[in-house]
This record gives structure tokens, sequence and C-alpha cells, in this order.
């Protein structure tokens, strides 16, 4: 279905056309929320554009526009505001029936604007041989937030786990393995046990320097695929990757392909050479770079990237290279997303420069965040200083059962344990996903898990409200048909606004990278439900048929909205809590 900007947007350019200040093919300046609903629904500002090019004064443009859009049948009332602003407001008819109808369409009618489009994102990421941190936490919430977006919009994703599982940290492990492992503790809890090798060698190694010799001399004969120091760092890898996918099991996120670091290993020697043979990389104090100017971007010729050291071995960006080059090989993306630790900006920058050089045309993007803090610490049931992110949501998940039994105490034993499961996890990746992913963000468990506010209960909570008063009603959600929705409360109009917007949302956030555009809709429609609900009666005896068929219309209509913000936030939306 089209989006109700784009609608208003193609009335005011034929407006504009028939008045003869645009040619028909002319690109109209769109229509957008208004803030403040006192100013209408949608506002448009070409007048001001327009008037530039027909040598006429902003507000005379916009009163022409104002007059002509005047019989669009989508809309009951167009002002001209201010120094040139079109405002409109819709028709209640209209909204009632584009509400219905996208109510009972797939995922509300969104557009399918990626349909024959493909992209690749590269998200979550974490190294072998140590724990996944609360940064790799904050990549894998993000990336597949993003990840659903753009499904639900028609893309084609390729969701692909970048996994650091290559380098001379290698050889430093095998060495610190072969010498100081403990057993027990591997069997308990492998990751922490290679983790704590792995700092083990870092102190030794200041003690007894020629312990690195050792380590680059492993580090070799795994590279040469020695069949010892293979079968060890597959050892290594298995017991990682179990451990990642606990996490990504607990937080429902899955990959397309997980390629890691070391699935590209043999291809950099050649693409080194062959980019020294292109001219775009050059030898520089023994090492190689690829240089940059002026004209690659900012700031990136005093930052070229370095693809050789001095002592041959490849690099972190020499593998995202040869990346670049297997993805565009393999699934002709359009684009191609990132979503690591800001510090990495730079990075990447680099990277795409290099790619462009290479003759790659795709459209890159990389999604930074910021850091991530705990506050009120984590219950760990192991030792040691690493934190452990099963560790992390079972506290979250912890907190959260002290409220559902609360809030929920009519409910059994094992349906709680299922409800405070989602609002845990669910706490987790909204306190992440309302923020611009650069912002910091803190873990407050208390904040996160109040029954009001900004939280994953209060999300929760409404969609499970709008499901109860179904089952109530004696009604079927599934079967049920919605008619036209009472909109005569202003509450009610508001919560219809909303939810008619939800697909414009969806397009502008997944535009953006920015989940926290979604999320941010998704607490303004619970909060205008909760006002409406508060306001108008929905299942009293004494409704007329017609009025409680409107409203239960509504009811449903938040229900489709909510449940699929909800999902693409990647947020269990629960039926009963
Ligand atoms: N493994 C890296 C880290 O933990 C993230 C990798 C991100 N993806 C990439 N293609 N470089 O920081």
């Amino acid at each position: 279905m089209k989006l109700v900007s784009e609608l208003l947007t193609e009335g005011i350019r034929a407006a504009a056309v028939q008045a003869g200040l645009v040619e028909p093919d002319a690109v109209a300046e769109p229509f957008v929320p208004t803030a403040d609903p006192r100013h209408g629904d949608y506002q448009c500002n070409w007048a001001f554009r327009l008037a530039k090019i027909a040598r006429k004064a902003p507000r005379e443009v916009a009163a022409i526009l104002v007059e002509r859009l005047g019989d669009n049948p989508m809309i009951a009332r167009v002002e001209l505001a201010g120094p040139g602003f079109v405002n409109v407001f819709l028709s209640d008819p209209w909204l009632g029936e584009n509400l219905r109808a996208r109510s009972v369409a797939a995922d509300l009618g969104v557009p399918q604007v990626g349909a024959g489009r493909t992209m690749v994102i590269d998200y979550s990421s974490p190294n072998i041989a140590k724990r996944m941190h609360v940064g790799h936490l904050r990549s894998t919430i993000i990336g597949d937030a993003i990840t659903r977006m753009y499904r639900v919009l028609g893309w084609k994703v390729i969701a692909d786990n970048h996994i650091g599982d290559w380098g001379t940290q290698f050889g430093k492990l095998i060495v610190a393995w072969e010498r100081w492992r403990d057993d027990a503790a591997y069997a308990e809890d492998p990751v922490a046990e290679l983790q704590r090798l792995y700092q083990a060698f870092g102190e030794a190694a200041q003690e007894q320097p020629d312990l690195i010799e050792r380590a680059r001399a492993e580090t070799v004969k795994l590279q040469e695929g020695e069949s010892k120091s293979r079968a060890l760092w597959q050892e290594f890898c298995r017991v990682s990757l179990e451990e990642f996918d606990r996490v990504y099991e607990r937080l429902g996120v899955s990959f397309d392909v997980v390629l890691g670091e070391s699935y590209y290993r043999d291809r950099l020697q050649r693409l080194v050479d062959d980019l020294l043979e292109r001219g775009i990389a050059v030898h520089d104090q023994g090492a190689v770079i690829v240089p940059f100017d002026a004209s690659d971007g900012k700031g990136l010729s005093k930052n070229p990237l370095l693809i050789r050291k001095s002592d041959g071995a490849a690099l972190y960006g020499t593998t995202d290279l040869a990346t670049v080059l297997h993805r565009v090989e393999t699934w002709a993306p359009e684009r191609v997303l990132y979503e690591t630790d800001v510090r990495q900006a730079l990075h990447f920058r680099q990277v795409f420069a290099a790619s462009r050089k290479l003759g790659v045309e795709v459209e890159f993007v990389h999604i930074g965040h910021g850091m991530l803090k705990l506050d009120g610490g984590v219950a760990s049931t192991r030792a040691g200083t690493v934190l452990n992110l099963v560790d992390v949501l079972d506290t979250a998940v912890a907190h959260a059962r002290t409220v559902v039994d609360q809030a929920s105490a009519h409910l059994s034993e094992s349906e709680r344990a299922e409800i405070a499961e989602a609002v845990g996890v669910g706490a987790v990746k909204i306190t992440d996903l309302s923020q611009n992913p650069s912002t910091d963000i803190h873990f407050d468990w208390e904040r996160m898990l109040a029954i009001e506010g900004d939280t994953a209960p209060y999300l929760l909570y409404a969609n499970a409200r709008c499901h109860s008063i179904f089952r109530k009603a004696g009604l079927d959600i599934e079967t049920f048909v919605p008619g036209l929705p009472d909109l005569t409360h202003d509450t009610a109009r508001a919560v219809a606004l909303l939810v008619v917007r939800t697909p414009e949302v969806v397009i502008a956030a997944t535009e953006a990278a920015k989940p926290n555009v979604l999320a941010t809709h998704v607490f303004a429609l619970a909060r205008a439900f909760a006002s409406f609900y508060s306001a108008c009666r929905v299942l009293d005896e004494d409704l007329s048929a017609e009025v409680r068929l409107g409203r239960l219309s509504l009811v449903y209509a938040v229900a489709r909205s909510l449940s699929l913000c909800l999902d693409l936030l990647g947020l269990v939306p629960l039926r009963r809590m």
C-alpha cells in the first residue's frame, strides 16, 4: 500500500502541475508528520522552493496549492500557515478506511521498497577464544533489528557473522595452552579458560621475551596447516561458537552465513600483490599501505590503510578488503552495512575508500555504537573477571521475574517464567534500541523493568492488553473482521494516525539505520493507546454494536501495529501477561 505521506505528496504535485508551477515529472518536497497536532496531521514546505522558481512569495504559492488541494478526498481541511507551510488535516472517514485496510494487510501494508534489492549486513562478529563482550551484545541487538526492518521492506538480506577467528593470537594461545592449561577449568567453562590463558601469555611474555618467538613459530605452523595446530584451532573455534550460539539463541538472533576472517586467509597475499600491481597500494618503510588523498574523504590523507606489515603479515583491514570483494562477487549487493563499536569508524572509512579504488560501487554504511555501562552489577555463577553475556541476560530475567510475579500473579509458574524471559531479554534489547546507536547507554535494572515509562514491560503490556480485550469479548483475534474504526474521540484519532504512520516510520528508521526511530514510534503508540483506553470504554454493555465494533477495530489495528514493531525490534509480542 502507498504511504499516507506519499499519497499526499502526489496530491500536492498534481496541484502544482495543474497550477502550471512545475512540469509533470517534477519531484515534490514530501509531506511529513507535524510535530504539533494543532498544525494538522501532515505538513509540506515545498512552496518555498517553488516560490524561488516562480519568482513569487512563498505564501502566494502556498495559497495556490492550498486551494487546489481542497477537493482531495483524503483531506478534511488544508491550511496555509506561517510564511508558506501547507498543513493538512486528514479526513476521518478516509483515515478510518486507510486504517482498516492496513490492519488487514500483511505487515500493515508496508511498501516493498526493497523488492529485487540485496544488502549484506555484518554484525555481532565476536572473536574466538574470547568472551563476547557488551560491545558485541550491542552489535548483535542493533544489527538484528536492522536486518528485520530491511527484510520487512522486501530486501533480500544476507546476515553475515564475520567472526574473528584468525591471527597471531592463536600462536600465543597454543603456547599458553601447552604450558598452563587447567583441564578442569576448561571442562567447566572453556572460553573463560582460553581467555585466562591468553592473558597469562601476555603477562609471562613480559618476563620471558622468547615466548613471543615461540608464539610466532606456532602461528606459522597453524598458517601452514600443520595438523596438530589446526586441530587445536578448530577446538577453540568449536567451543567459542557453541557459547556464542547460546547467546544468539537467547536473543532470538540468527545469521545466514558465518564466514570468519579465516575464510579469507588464502586470498590476502594475492590481494596485496594485486593492489601493488595496480598502483593502488605502495611500499612504505618495508610495509605496504593504501594511501589516500583529500578526494577519498576528510582526514584520510593522513591515515593510509596498512595492508601488509614489514614482517609480511596481513592485517584486519586486508581481510576486510577481501571480504568486500567476496561479498560483491557472491551476492552483488546494492548496500553493505557494518555494525560495530563506533571506535572502528576510521577503519571502515579506510576500507570503504580502498574498496572504491578497487572499483567497488556498492553503498557502504557503517553504524557505530557507543559504550554500554552496567549499573547495579550482574549476578555471576562463574568465577573470573570476564563478564559473561549469558549472566547479563540471566540477571535481566531474574529482575524481570520479580516484576512479573507481582504484575501477573494470576498466571501459572511456567507462564510467568516464559513472560519473565521475554520481558528480561526484551528490556536489554529495548534499552539498547531506544537510543541513537552512537550514544552510550546504561543498564539500570530497576529503571529498565519499571511498569511505567519507556520500558519493555510497558510495551509488552500494551500489546497483551489488546489481546486480553479480545479474549474478554470472546472474540478470536485471528478471525476477527474489522470494520471502520470509531475515531470520534480525540484519543482514538491520535491512535489511528500513529498506526497508519507505522510503515512510514519503518522506512525512515531503515534508511537512517536507526532502530531508535521505530522504538520512539512504538512508545508513542503504546502511550496513545493507554490514553484511548482510559478515555473510551470498548466492551461496555451499553455501547451500541456499531461503536463497540468501531472501537474493537481500532484495538485490532493497534495490536497489529504493536506486534509488527515489537517483532522488528526483536521483542517477543506476548499475548498474555
Ligand atoms: N571482530 C571484530 C571485533 O570484535 C568485529 C568485526 C567487525 N566486522 C568486520 N568486517 N570488520 O571488534
